[in-house]
C-alpha cells in the first residue's frame, strides 16, 4: 500500500470509506478478545503440572537435610540458588530466594530504601528531598505504579534499540535526588530490547550524584527466548564491581513465566553488603519462605539444561502467536508509514508506535470492536504518553486463532485511526 501521508485528498477519502466499512464489518462480529496482560496461556501452565505432585511426601528434605516443611532458611535452599545462578546472573551466595513475586521484592526494596535507607545512604530516601527514578520508556506500568504510589518522581528516558539513551542517563544521574533507575535489560517490557554490552558497562561505571543510587535490574525475561538466538547480556554485578560501585545493582528475577505465574519462585541478588541488608530487613518480615515450592522446582526442573528445555516448550507454544501479530501488522500496515512495531527475539510483548495522537483512538476503536487492549499511555510514567503513540500488545494468553483475529482487528484500528487523523489535519 502507498504511504498514507502521500495520498491525495480524494484517495484518502475513498480509503477512509473502505477501511471504515471493513472496521464496521469486523465490529459486527461481536467478538470479545483480550490482548492486555502478559499472562502465560493455560497450555503454558500445563507444562508445569508436574510441580503439583512434588515434592514426594516421603522426601521433603533439602540436600543438606533441611526439612522444607518447617520455618527458616531465609536465603533459600542452596540447591535452588545454584540451579538459578546463571539465569539470575549471580553466584549462589549472592542470591536470595523469595516467594512467588519478584514485583513484591522490588516493592520491599523501595519501601525499605525509603524508610531505612540502603547501604551507603546518608539518610533513608524518605528523609531527603523527593527521590527521583529514571524510567526508560516505553516501560513496565507496574514499575511506574510503585513509584507513583510512594510519590517518587519519575523522569522518562528514551530507549534507543540498545537500551536507554545513555548520554541522557549520565546527564540525569548527576542530580543527587536521582536515587534509582528501572531497567529490564533483556527482552524488555514492552520493546523486547536487549541492553548492549556498552550500555551495561556505562550504567555500571557512570558517576551518580547520589552515593546511594541503585539500578533496579529486573531481569524478568532472562531465559524467555522466542528464537534460536539465545541472547546474553553483560553481567551487571561484575561490571559494577570492576567500576568500583559494587553495591549499585539490585537484581530481580522470577519463574512466574517459567513455571507457574501465581506459584513460582522470585529472586533477589546483589553485592554481599546489599544481600546482608536485604536479609536483615526480610528477617523482620518473615520467618522464612516457602521452601517446599523451592524443593518442588529443583525436583521438577532438575538442572539448567532442564530449565532451558522447559523454556523451549514455552517457545513452541508462544512463538507462533508473536508471528501471527507481526505478520498481521505487516500485511495490513506494511508500506503505509503509519506504524512501526517490534519483532522481539524474546519476552512477552510487542510494542507498536502508531501515528502521533492516535493511540487512545486505537484503543477506543478496538474496545468498540470487542478487542481489549492495554490502555494507551500505560507504558509511560503517570500513564502519560506525550505523543499518544505507543501501544503494548500481549499475545501469549489467547489461543492462536484468537490472536490471529485480534491482530487483524488491531491493524485495522491502527490504520483507521491514522486515516482519521490525517484527514483531520489536512482540513
Ligand atoms: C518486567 C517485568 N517485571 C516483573 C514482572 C512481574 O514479575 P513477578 O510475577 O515475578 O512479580 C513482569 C510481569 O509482567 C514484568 O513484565
Amino acid at each position: 500500500m502507498k504511504q498514507i501521508a502521500d495520498l491525495q485528498d480524494t484517495d484518502l477519502q475513498t480509503l477512509h470509506r473502505d477501511v471504515q466499512a471493513e472496521y464496521d464489518a469486523f465490529r459486527a462480529r461481536g467478538l470479545a478478545l483480550d490482548m492486555t496482560r502478559g499472562k502465560p496461556a493455560p497450555e503454558q501452565l500445563d507444562l508445569a503440572n508436574g510441580l503439583l505432585s512434588l515434592p514426594d511426601n516421603r522426601d521433603h528434605h533439602s540436600e543438606d537435610g533441611v526439612d522444607a516443611r518447617n520455618y527458616g532458611g531465609l536465603q533459600g535452599l542452596p540447591e535452588v540458588r545454584a540451579l538459578f545462578s546463571t539465569m539470575v546472573g549471580a553466584p549462589p551466595e549472592r542470591i536470595v530466594v523469595g516467594n512467588n513475586s519478584s514485583l513484591a521484592i522490588m516493592h520491599d526494596c523501595i519501601t525499605w530504601a525509603l524508610l531505612k535507607g540502603v547501604p551507603g545512604a546518608p539518610t533513608p530516601w524518605s528523609q531527603g528531598p523527593t527521590p527521583t527514578f529514571l524510567c526508560p520508556v516505553p516501560g513496565y506500568d507496574r514499575h511506574f505504579a510503585i513509584c507513583e504510589d510512594f510519590g517518587i518522581r519519575m523522569l522518562p528516558v528514551p530507549m534507543t534499540g540498545q537500551g536507554p539513551d545513555m548520554d541522557e542517563v549520565e546527564r540525569l544521574v548527576a542530580d543527587p535526588t536521582v536515587k534509582g533507575m528501572w531497567c529490564v535489560p533483556k527482552y524488555a517490557n514492552p520493546t523486547g530490547e536487549i541492553y548492549s554490552v556498552e550500555t551495561v558497562r556505562r550504567l555500571a561505571a557512570m558517576r551518580t550524584g547520589a552515593p546511594d543510587f541503585r539500578l533496579f535490574w529486573d531481569n524478568a525475561y532472562a531465559v524467555h527466548h522466542l528464537t534460536d538466538r539465545h541472547h546474553a547480556i553483560a553481567n551487571i554485578l561484575d561490571l559494577c564491581e570492576t567500576a568500583n560501585h559494587p553495591d549499585r545493582a539490585f537484581l530481580f528475577a522470577s519463574t512466574s513465566k517459567v513455571t507457574l505465574a501465581g506459584a513460582g519462585l522470585a529472586f533477589f541478588a546483589s553485592s554481599p553488603a546489599n544481600v546482608r541488608w536485604y536479609l536483615e530487613r526480610a528477617a523482620k518480615r518473615t520467618i522464612g519462605p516457602d521452601k517446599l515450592n523451592q524443593l518442588r522446582h529443583v525436583r521438577f526442573l532438575k538442572n539448567e539444561a532442564g530449565l532451558l528445555r522447559h523454556m523451549e516448550a514455552h517457545r513452541a507454544l508462544i512463538a507462533p502467536k508473536f508471528e501471527a501479530v507481526t505478520s498481521a501488522l505487516e500485511q495490513r500496515l506494511g508500506g503505509t508509514g503509519v506504524a512501526q512495531w517490534t519483532k522481539p527475539d524474546g519476552g512477552y510483548f510487542i510494542s507498536v508506535d502508531g501515528m502521533a495522537g492516535t493511540a487512545k483512538r486505537v484503543v477506543e476503536l478496538a474496545q468498540k470492536a470487542g478487542l481489549a487492549l492495554t490502555p494507551a499511555g500505560s507504558t509511560w510514567p503517570y500513564g502519560r504518553d506525550p505523543d499518544d503513540r505507543n501501544l503494548r500488545l500481549a499475545p501469549t494468553y489467547p489461543p492462536l486463532k484468537d490472536v490471529r483475529i485480534a491482530s487483524e482487528g488491531i491493524a485495522l484500528c491502527i490504520l483507521l485511526a491514522a486515516i482519521e487523523k490525517t484527514l483531520l489535519s489536512s482540513r
